[in-house]
This record gives C-alpha cells, sequence and structure tokens, in this order.
C-alpha cells in the first residue's frame, strides 16, 4: 500500500518542524510526579516577603471585618436621666448630702429655711467640686475655687455661685430633680428653685 493511500485512512502522527531555538516540550507526566521543579525555588528572603504580604493582607481584612461589625454596634453613651427621684425629704438633715455627687452630679441641702439642690457644676470651667465637711465648704479640684454650703463663691476663679437644680415633691411625696432646669442666683428664690424646710 502507497503511503498516499496510508494518510487517506488515518491522521499522521509526525511532529511539526520547530522554529531554530524554540524550546523542548517537557514530555508529560502523570500528576503525581509534577510539581515542585515547574516552579522556580524561592530564596529565604523571597519566602518571608511572601509570609509579610499575606499577614498584611489578613490584618487588613480582619481590620474590615472588624469595622463591619463595629458599624452594626454604634457607639452610645448611656446618660442618666435628668429628672429622676431622689427619695423623701425626710431622708435629708441639716447639711449638705452628698450621696448623689457621683450618678446624678448634684448635692441635696437643706438650711433652716429651705431644700434646695445644687448643681455639682464649677461655674468657673464645669469641674465637679467636691464637699469639704470639715472645711464647710465646696472645693473645686481644678484650680480652687471655693464655695460655701449655699453654692455661693468666695474664693478662686469662679465668677458666679452655683446653680441650683428644679425641685418638687412628685404625688407620692418623693423628691423630684429636674438637672435641665437650672436656677442662678438671682432666681433662686422662684418657685422651683426650692422647697420650704
Ligand atoms: S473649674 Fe473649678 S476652679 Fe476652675
Amino acid at each position: 500500500m502507497s503511503d498516499s493511500a496510508q494518510g487517506a485512512g488515518q491522521t499522521s502522527t509526525k511532529p511539526m518542524p520547530r522554529p531554530p531555538g524554540a524550546a523542548t516540550p517537557r514530555r508529560p507526566r502523570p500528576p503525581r510526579e509534577r510539581g515542585t521543579d515547574l516552579e522556580p525555588g524561592r530564596s529565604p528572603a523571597q519566602l518571608k516577603r511572601r509570609t509579610f504580604s499575606w499577614v498584611g493582607l489578613a490584618s487588613v481584612g480582619a481590620a474590615l471585618g472588624a469595622c463591619g461589625v463595629r458599624f452594626f454596634f454604634p457607639r452610645t453613651i448611656f446618660e442618666p436621666p435628668t429628672t429622676f427621684s431622689v427619695g423623701y425629704p425626710s431622708e435629708y438633715g441639716f447639711g449638705v448630702d452628698s450621696k448623689w455627687q457621683s450618678k446624678y452630679r448634684i448635692w441635696v441641702c437643706r438650711d433652716a429655711e429651705k431644700l434646695y439642690v445644687i448643681s455639682a457644676i464649677c461655674t468657673h470651667l464645669g469641674c465637679t467640686p467636691d464637699w469639704v465637711s470639715a472645711a464647710n465648704k465646696f472645693k473645686c479640684p481644678c484650680h480652687g475655687s471655693g464655695y460655701d454650703a449655699a453654692g455661693v463663691n468666695f474664693e478662686g476663679p469662679a465668677p458666679r455661685p452655683m446653680d441650683r437644680c428644679k425641685v418638687w415633691l412628685a404625688p407620692d411625696g418623693q423628691l423630684m430633680v429636674d438637672k435641665l432646669v437650672v436656677f442662678r442666683v438671682d432666681d433662686w428664690d422662684q418657685p422651683g428653685a426650692f422647697l420650704s424646710a
């Protein structure tokens, strides 16, 4: 049978001629033999760089994930209420009671004629003074302003007396305070600025 007769019946397996200088293809190998020799070897510095890059990427991903989670928990400041009860008048004796200073930033005070509530905010720059019972005065820790038991300034840079909060009796007889309604010294005799003792 001639060559032309064979070609008509089956595909020729003769390889195509290669251009000069072309790389010789590798012989196909089974999967278990492939791999390591196909990639060039890496130096320790390259491996270190690659590790560093992955760690960086993972950190960025973690930070973005944390931001996403934080989005669902907005930052909220839980302030105490501005209107609240401070118990019954009978709980307060003569003088200054500082038990609500840290919770509500007020002092409940009683003198011979009235019961009133002082807003514990220094009129200089807004710090919280402390009641110093031994000296019978309020003393501001920031710049040294001093106030007497009525909240009237007498030393330091405070420009005026401390304000008083609105106070009234609830139907059940408890003392109610509204910190958002305050009375400056000129209004201390107004209704709401005190209760008769
Ligand atoms: S803030 Fe109180 S003395 Fe300055």
